[in-house]
């Protein structure tokens, strides 16, 4: 059992605040007065982030064990999982070129591993190796090697064991790792005031402070958690003086749901989506994260006190969502907008910074003539069993290859999607270029790892199969993943 803490004045008096959190996360009813209930989620306490391990001399070794423990969640004790009894885990920070080693420990009662999302490394043996299955009790140690060209930005870790991968991640198993941009001598980096790392999650608790278990509507549609956190606090405060520059990393860990960010009056300069390099913000355009996607941020504080929000996103309806009434209840996206944070800023104007240096040009594949072209496409099915999600039909299985490659080939790959809702499509260890996000060709090299697939639309994107090994790609909504939304690929 969890230890309760006593009510006291100061806690009640948060507690208006906190209705309005669980209003914005479509949840109403969720919290309750008294000292019964570890529910009354504190908001508004002071922002912290999570542990920094860093490497050295070209090198990082972590241990990192998953357990299920006591952890601190909105400001509250309550059962979760987590890496080295942290939610999230630690923060691995290394740079382009460095060995990381991380001895995964598994504490908890069922099969694990670990993936390092979006690392450019091997897939093979020990290292980004999904196929691998760490027992309980056992542990597994990984090695990557990063090229020391590989694209700068915030990544994340979090495990892959199929079947489990949306109830671990969920419950709290995710870590974010930067790579930092390169020290080429010559080379301007962005100087800043200071960097935060803001690992946003969500989590549904029951009143004792244990986990909840998801309805199967809301598997269907891919759940989302009643809380939203970020680095496992509701709504934190950051302070900064007016005119310092600031670089979030931000990292999307929700099992399924989508952020679109909206930092308010903030002055945003740069922006990176899942790897770099940095580039001015598109005018107008909203910053929305899919289930696994990162932006990489450089503002410059303006003066006053903004909260920092998700606005909702329409990602569409499962086709058992649509007959709600005869299964018993329609699991739907997200309602309202939710408070990510509040960023206070306020005291003297600090002198403006440096200019921002000139941006490193991105690669671009735009010149190269594919090798081969292929389509896959994201089904969802009605059956005698339930819903299916698959590719093409298909479910996953590790020992069918689905799609084979020659290695050092240039490909185009579109990802069709048949069915009514969003599907984020996430191709391992190679980056994508997107040629196509549905609406035309587009006119600048863009890289992500995870790209949306928007309902009864299509993405094309274009990839370098650049290294040997056999790994998979999936839909990121990771309830789907789970039932089949998966496919193996193999470069050799
Ligand atoms: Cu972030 Cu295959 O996953
Ligand atoms: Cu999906």
């Amino acid at each position: 059992m969890t230890q309760q803490p006593r009510v006291t004045r100061r806690r009640a008096l948060r507690i208006g605040g906190v209705g309005l959190v669980a209003a914005g996360a479509g949840a109403a009813g969720w919290w309750r007065f008294g000292p019964e209930s570890v529910l009354d989620a504190r908001s508004g306490a002071a922002a912290v982030e999570p542990p920094v391990l860093r490497s050295e001399s070209g090198v990082l070794a972590v241990r990192l064990e998953a357990a299920r423990g006591d952890r601190q969640v909105a400001g509250r004790s309550v059962t979760a999982l987590g890496y080295n009894d942290g939610l999230p885990g630690p923060t691995l920070r290394v740079r382009p070129g460095d060995t990381l080693r991380i001895e995964l420990v598994n504490g908890l009662d069922e099969p694990t591993n670990l993936h390092v999302h979006g690392l450019h490394v091997s897939p093979e043996g020990n290292g980004d190796n999904v196929f691998v299955a760490v027992q309980p009790g056992e542990s597994f140690d990984y090695e990557h090697r990063l090229p020391d060209d590989h694209p700068p930005g915030v990544f994340w870790y979090h495990p892959h064991h199929h079947g489990n991968v949306a109830d671990q991640v969920f419950g709290g198993l995710y870590g974010a790792i930067v790579v930092e941009d390169p020290e080429t001598p010559g080379a301007a980096t962005v100087e800043v005031a200071r960097e935060r790392v803001l690992v946003v999650s969500d989590i549904s608790l029951d009143e004792s402070g244990a986990l909840k278990d998801p309805s199967m509507p809301d598997k269907m549609m891919g759940r989302e958690g009643e809380l939203v956190l970020v680095n496992g606090q509701v709504a934190p405060v950051l302070e900064a003086r007016p005119g310092e520059r600031e670089r979030w990393r931000v990292v999307n860990a929700c099992v399924s749901r989508y952020l679109a960010l909206d930092l308010g009056a903030q002055q945003v300069d740069l922006v990176a989506r899942d790897l770099g390099p940095l580039e001015p913000p598109a005018a107008g355009g909203a910053l929305v994260l899919a289930p696994g996607n990162r932006a990489d941020i450089v503002l410059t504080t303006v003066s006053g006190t903004t909260t920092v929000r998700a606005d909702p996103v329409d990602r569409g309806e499962s086709e058992m969502g649509g007959m709600g009434g005869m299964m018993g209840g329609g699991a739907s996206s997200s309602s309202g907008a939710v408070d990510l944070l509040r960023l206070e800023v306020a005291g003297t104007e600090v002198p403006a910074g440096a200019p921002l240096p000139a941006r490193r040009a991105a690669r671009d594949l735009r010149g190269r003539e594919p090798a081969r072209r292929r389509e896959l496409v994201f089904q969802t099915g009605m059956g005698m069993g339930g819903m299916s999600f698959t590719f093409g039909g298909q479910e996953f299985d590790p020992d069918r290859t689905d799609q084979e490659v020659e290695v050092g080939a240039v490909e185009d790959w579109t990802i069709r999607n048949d069915s009514s809702m969003d599907h984020p499509f996430h191709l391992h260890v190679w980056p994508m270029q997107v040629l196509d996000a549905g609406e035309g060709l587009v006119d600048a090299p863009v890289w992500r790892d995870v790209v949306n697939v928007p309902a009864r639309g299509a993405v094309t994107v274009r990839v370098a199969f650049d290294q040997p090994g056999r790994t998979v790609y999936h839909c990121h909504i990771l309830d789907h993943e789970d039932d089949g939304m998966m496919g193996v690929v193999r470069v050799g």
